[in-house]
């Protein structure tokens, strides 16, 4: 299953706001549509907007008719900033650009369309690392699972949120391959429903068993020892081990203390930032009042006027969290000690 697609050239992404009822390809014409697509949620989750943004600079550059060294230059920065600015939680976005500004800049001496390949290449290997990431990320997590485990997760980290199978999403997908009767719980995740729009669109498609709850539900299936397991993927993780997610995940992280329930975070090395040390540093999104007032943009679901406070993810303090599964491996308490040596040292 794939959320986006470059062929010949060109880019194509999956519009994800018209999941699950239809299934539309849209083709990324220019930078302004690709930026569009990334704050609109059509291409969405920490590691696929790194891809897609990386994909989206060589849109731009290649349209770029500037035939003078230091205008093309100054001209794919000022693109590169431009992309960062569009959502300012998933780390891996500001990470994946960084990779095409260092390109710009060690190969800023030479001929302009050389320039616009070595930008396009590495776009493409950050794609298909990505890729590879999800594998790893699958298999380690994956030896934390057991037969017959129910896991409960929350929003999207699966193949519409990367560019390979997902994090969280990804261990699930192993897991099922491993053993039988790996069964989901997903909870729906307002106010977007990327959990009962996305997650449970591509689990269905690969036919593992979930169930949708509210978000309000969690705490009573956990209470009735329904799940064994939860598993969340990240935006951002501190070096203390403290992880940004989607806007519900902490919660959920409390009620599995309550219960007693083992809470994992699956995130790619891309996803920590080891220049923040506690979650309070990480940057959230807050974002429009309407997505909370209307359900997906059409029925009011609140006074027309309400007042509404709408921060798209929330921190999860690294207490809550009983591992983290890398694709370096799985990471114990102690966080901050453990992903020093991980990311720093061992490849
Ligand atoms: O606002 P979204 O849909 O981009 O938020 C996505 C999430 O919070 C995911 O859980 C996270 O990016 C991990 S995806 C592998």
């Amino acid at each position: 299953m794939l959320a986006i697609r470059f062929k010949n050239n060109r880019l194509f992404y999956l519009d994800q706001t018209q999941l699950p009822s239809k299934e539309v390809w849209r083709e990324c014409a220019s930078l302004r549509q690709g930026y569009r697509a990334i704050k609109e949620l059509q291409v969405r989750g920490a590691p696929l907007i790194g891809v897609f943004a990386a994909y989206c600079v060589w849109v731009a550059v290649k349209e770029n008719k500037n035939s003078r060294r230091g205008s093309f230059y100054n001209e794919t920065l000022k693109t590169i900033d431009y992309l960062q600015s569009c959502r300012p939680t998933a780390v891996n976005l500001a990470w994946a650009l960084k990779r095409l500004k260092n390109i710009l800049e060690s190969k800023k001496h030479l001929d302009i369309n050389a320039i616009k390949c070595f930008l396009l290449a590495e776009a493409e290997a950050i794609h298909r690392q990505d890729r590879e990431l999800c594998a790893k990320i699958g298999k380690f997590g994956a030896s934390l699972v057991q037969p017959d485990d129910v896991i409960l997760t929350h929003c999207n980290a699966g193949s519409l949120a990367t560019g390979g199978e997902g994090t969280a999403l990804a261990v699930i997908y192993e897991a099922a391959r491993r053993y039988k009767n790996i069964k989901v719980y997903a909870d729906e995740t307002r106010p977007l429903l990327q959990g009962s729009r996305l997650t449970a669109w591509e689990l269905m498609k690969h036919k593992i068993p979930v169930t949708v709850i509210c978000d309000n539900m969690a705490g009573y299936v956990m209470a009735q020892g329904k799940i064994d397991k939860i598993f969340v993927g990240a935006d951002r993780i501190t070096a203390e081990g403290d992880a940004a997610n989607k806007i519900g995940t902490y919660s959920v992280a409390v009620l599995a203390k309550y219960h007693k329930i083992p809470f994992y975070v699956a995130a790619p090395f891309s996803t920590f930032d080891l220049n923040l040390r506690k979650g309070r540093d990480i940057p959230i999104e807050e974002r429009s009042p309407d997505e909370v007032r209307k359900i997906l943009g059409k029925v009011y679901v609140t006074p027309e006027k309400a007042q509404v406070y709408n921060p798209a993810f929330d921190v999860t303090p690294h207490k809550l969290i009983t591992a983290i599964v890398t694709d370096r491996g799985v990471i114990r308490p102690p966080f901050d000690k453990n992903i020093n040596y991980f990311l720093r040292r061992k490849r």
